[in-house]
């Protein structure tokens, strides 16, 4: 089932509408046309009991203003790109430093912040909603009139689907992802430290002091950031590891195992209190394993709770962070006349302890 209410509207006056897609076992998401935001998505625990299990707010107010990214779409180039600036075809390309020197997640005013148009939709294989914008040539310093397509679709096999599509009129990277803030034993419920991650990575992109990959594919083994057997968030989060250090906790890129391309597993959360399961595939080469780091409990979330440090983690899907500068990382540039397209699937189950 899908369906569509006012949620309220911009500061300029848009009208902002909030999607409601629930599936036959009562899973339902619900999303805003205001940054494509997951506001609330509901799956249940081990004995059955539905749950919110994303962080944000209760209101629009809320997501209008400052806030780390919950929920949102981000474009049109997720994560950081080193010093605010690219060379393109011999061009050079200033962006926004809206991260220290960087830009991050497509500048001041990007994607998230954008009023998507949208449309639900009901079909064979669930329900869901697409969602529509384009960035006009020079946004934020990116070249190109860029259309974006991001499709929502919840399916019968408790899967949320996101795909991606995008052309532009003149070459520019593209980098989109998916910001949800996840804790599998209900948003407000305490840390995610408990939580058990699997990342199907065998190595990552070590960072510098402003989070900017030096380049080095780095092995995980033998470091904190091995990830490849299930092992518990917190159980090494503090270590004295120079990269914890830098990010001030798990906040890189992992390069995602694969063979050939297609979907490939990233990721699989277990939480054991609740015993859900959140496992994570997708077409992209990379993903960001960010635990919540910044979060400091200045903002008032759902129920009026502080949302605090460590309080939910991100799987962002992604490419390799500051590829437009990193000729050796797979290419996050489009041309005219391609699509970019990407698939990332959500998979919630449950598991006993
Ligand atoms: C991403 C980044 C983090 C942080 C969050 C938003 O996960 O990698 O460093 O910027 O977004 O706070």
């Amino acid at each position: 089932m899908v369906s569509k209410q006012a949620f309220g509207k911009t500061q300029d006056g848009t009208a902002v509408d909030i999607f409601t897609l629930t599936n036959s076992n009562g899973l339902e998401v619900r999303a805003i046309t205001y940054g494509g935001i997951i506001v609330s998505l509901r799956t249940p625990d081990r004995n059955g009991k539905l749950e919110d299990i994303v962080l944000g707010f209760d209101k629009l107010d809320g997501y209008l203003g400052k806030h780390p990214y919950f929920g949102a779409i981000i474009g049109r180039y997720g994560n950081r790109i080193g010093n605010a600036k690219f060379a393109l075809d011999g061009v050079e390309y200033k962006l926004a430093a809206n991260n220290g020197p960087n830009a991050l997640h497509g500048g001041l005013k990007g994607f998230d912040k954008a009023v998507w148009k949208a449309q639900s939709f009901e079909n064979d294989k669930g329900v869901g909603v697409v969602f529509t914008h384009t960035s006009p040539d020079g946004e934020e310093g990116y070249p190109g009139n860029l259309s974006a397509k991001v499709t929502y679709t919840l399916t019968n096999q408790n899967e949320l689907i996101f795909d991606y599509e995008a052309t532009t009129d003149k070459p520019s990277p593209i980098n989109l992802t998916q910001h949800t803030y996840f804790n599998l034993a209900g948003a407000g419920k305490g840390d995610v430290l408990g939580h058990e991650v699997m990342l199907n990575a065998d190595s990552f992109t070590p960072v510098d002091k402003n989070l900017i990959p030096t380049g080095e594919i780095r092995k995980v083994a033998g470091t904190p950031l091995d990830f490849t057997k299930p092992t518990a968030i917190g159980a090494r989060i503090n270590q004295d590891d120079e990269q914890l250090k830098l990010a001030g906790g798990y906040d890189h890129n992992f390069v995602i195992n694969r063979k050939g391309e297609g979907l490939a597993l990233a990721a699989r959360v277990y939480e054991p209190t609740s015993g859900r399961v959140l496992e994570v595939s997708t077409t992209q080469p990379g993903v960001q394993f960010y635990t919540g780091n910044f979060l400091d409990g200045t903002l008032t979330g759902k129920g009026g709770r502080a949302i605090q440090k460590r309080s939910g983690f991100c799987l962002e899907t992604q490419h390799f962070p500051d590829s437009p500068n990193k000729p050796e990382f797979p290419s996050t540039i489009l041309r005219p006349g391609e699509t970019f397209r990407s698939e990332t699937v959500l998979k919630f189950s449950v598991q006993e302890p």
